[in-house]
């Protein structure tokens, strides 16, 4: 964002100002956000070696942190590992004695990731389970229930992963979806987002799903660039 923008929004329910700018952004992010040099090693490293960046950023990061310790998570569920970042944001909020389930399709990305977590020193909190996650997920049941679920993975699974959490996390845990804006296709009709259309059409549902009652007590999007959404668990 290069400039401030002072324009009011004319979105209803939003707020009256649009403040933020690059430098009060970084401003905020250097002061609640501080990533160290093992966090700082893995962001940078990740398209140095052939993987795509795509990755929270340490904002995001420490979005987690704070909900993993808001629901007191001791047992987590990772969809979509890449080569670690957000894994050990995830792990270092856990007590001792937690342990986050991640789950990564390609295998080169699950080597790095291990790699990765071992350097930061925490392989006793991570488990990197190769494979497709619908599969994984399966066998992960008898392991939960979990206390916190991390979605950031093929965005036309999302509700098949978001079914899974329902059943597996427990009342109170909180369930969190990154890329939920779908790249600022979210609101279109799957005719108008053309080749994008089946990825609208499961992140619509997706979220519908997360704002259920039925499901879940509270939802919520944090306004992040991509659109971060949570819900906790009725
Ligand atoms: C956006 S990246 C994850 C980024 C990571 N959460 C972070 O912020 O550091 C998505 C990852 O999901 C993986 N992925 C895609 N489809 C998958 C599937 N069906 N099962 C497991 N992993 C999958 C991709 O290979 C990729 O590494």
């Amino acid at each position: 964002m290069a400039q401030l923008l002072r324009k009011k929004s004319n979105h209803a329910g939003v707020g009256t100002g649009e403040y933020r700018s690059e430098k009060l952004l970084n401003f905020v992010s250097a002061l609640i956000a501080p990533e160290d040099g093992a966090l700082r090693k893995i962001r940078l490293e990740t398209p140095k070696r052939g993987l795509p960046p795509i990755n929270i950023g340490p904002d995001e990061g420490k979005i987690l942190d704070f909900l993993v310790k808001a629901c007191r998570a001791q047992n987590a569920v990772e969809v979509g590992t890449l080569a670690g970042y957000s894994s050990c944001w995830i792990a270092r909020a856990l007590p001792e004695g937690g342990m986050l389930h991640t789950l990564e399709y390609e295998a080169k990305h699950a080597q790095l990731a291990r790699d990765n977590i071992r350097a930061a020193g925490l392989e006793s909190k991570i488990t990197v389970h190769e494979g497709d996650a619908s599969v994984i997920l399966s066998s992960l049941v008898k392991s939960g229930p979990y206390d916190f679920c991390f979605i950031d993975a093929d965005k036309v699974n999302y509700p098949r992963y978001l079914r899974w959490a329902i059943d597996n996390v427990r009342s109170g845990g909180i369930v969190v979806g990154d890329n939920a804006y779908l790249f600022g296709k979210l609101h279109l009709s799957a005719k108008k987002a053309k080749n994008d259309g089946p990825a609208v059409e499961a992140m619509q549902e997706f979220l519908s799903t997360m704002a259920d009652t039925r499901f879940f007590s509270s939802c919520a999007m944090i306004p992040t660039g991509e659109g971060m959404a949570m819900a906790v668990m009725k």
